[in-house]
């Protein structure tokens, strides 16, 4: 079975000492509560090692929010996937709609990047979503479809066998729904889902897509969880705002999907 998962993007926000305090507080609550749930905690790199200080032996993953596409070289500023996957990171952002919008990172970036992270054993998380002006426009499946396939364009889907460890997630994220408390319907994000996992099956075919797992984020919150998590083609979350707090982190964490 799947698992649902439930993913904290903590964006620019916090200290190593304000990552301890919250996982003093979110550890003993959480603990014994997680089964079936994979629960991953994308924190900015600098809290990193603090992360996985505390994470560790918990089942509960450390994710990183970028990094770059080659390994090592003149990239000042930027982070390898290489030392990414040494400090025990296992799932890596790949095209947040920040990055996209406020860092010009362009599709050809995130195929490069998604590639980078497979490569050195670390699952992608790929974020896909429409502005509002578009989805006005009625292009939301041209600009999700778009976003995805550039992301895949140079992946090796065998990878993703189900074997290899290596999950692939995709996390539509429409970009009017980030941070303004706007979130889809559940319908809306359904319908979204349901035309990713199309573009996965003819991308790669059905089992493939199948395994895939796509998140949905914008402003999930623990008043709009379950309605969204019982959509068929929900498989977790991506969640900022609320996740910078473990009293409303912890309720989506622990959301029934049935
Ligand atoms: P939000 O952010 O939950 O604050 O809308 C989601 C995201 O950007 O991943």
């Amino acid at each position: 079975m799947k698992p649902f998962v439930v993913a904290a993007n903590w964006k620019m926000h916090k200290s190593p000492v304000e990552t301890v305090s919250y996982f003093e507080e979110f550890l003993p609550k959480i603990e014994g509560q997680a089964d079936g749930r994979e629960i991953i905690f994308f924190v900015p790199a600098v809290d990193i090692l603090t992360a996985q200080e505390r994470l560790r032996g918990t089942g509960i993953h450390c994710g990183s929010q970028n990094s770059h596409f080659e390994m090592k070289g003149a990239f000042t500023g930027e982070t390898s996937p290489l030392v990414l996957k040494e400090l025990g990171i296992t799932y890596g952002l790949v095209g947040h709609s920040e990055r996209r919008a406020l860092f010009h990172e362009t599709d050809w970036e995130t195929g490069k990047k998604l590639r980078a992270l497979q490569q050195v054993g670390i699952s992608p998380v790929l974020c896909v979503g429409e502005t509002l002006q578009e989805r006005k426009a009625g292009q939301t499946a041209e600009v999700i479809v778009g976003q995805l396939q550039a992301g895949l364009k140079e992946a090796d889907l065998a990878d993703f066998d189900g074997h290899s460890g290596l999950k692939l997630c995709i996390a539509y994220e429409p970009v009017w729904a980030i941070g303004t408390g706007q979130v889809a319907t559940p319908q809306q994000a359904n319908e979204a889902h349901v035309v990713l996992r199309q573009a996965l099956i003819d991308r790669g075919g059905p089992e493939f897509a199948r395994r895939a797992l796509i998140l949905y984020g914008g402003s999930v919150k623990p008043e709009n969880a379950r309605e969204i998590a019982v959509q068929v083609e929900v498989d977790g979350f991506l969640v900022g705002g609320a996740s910078l707090e473990p009293s409303s982190f912890l309720p989506l964490c622990l959301v029934e999907k049935h």
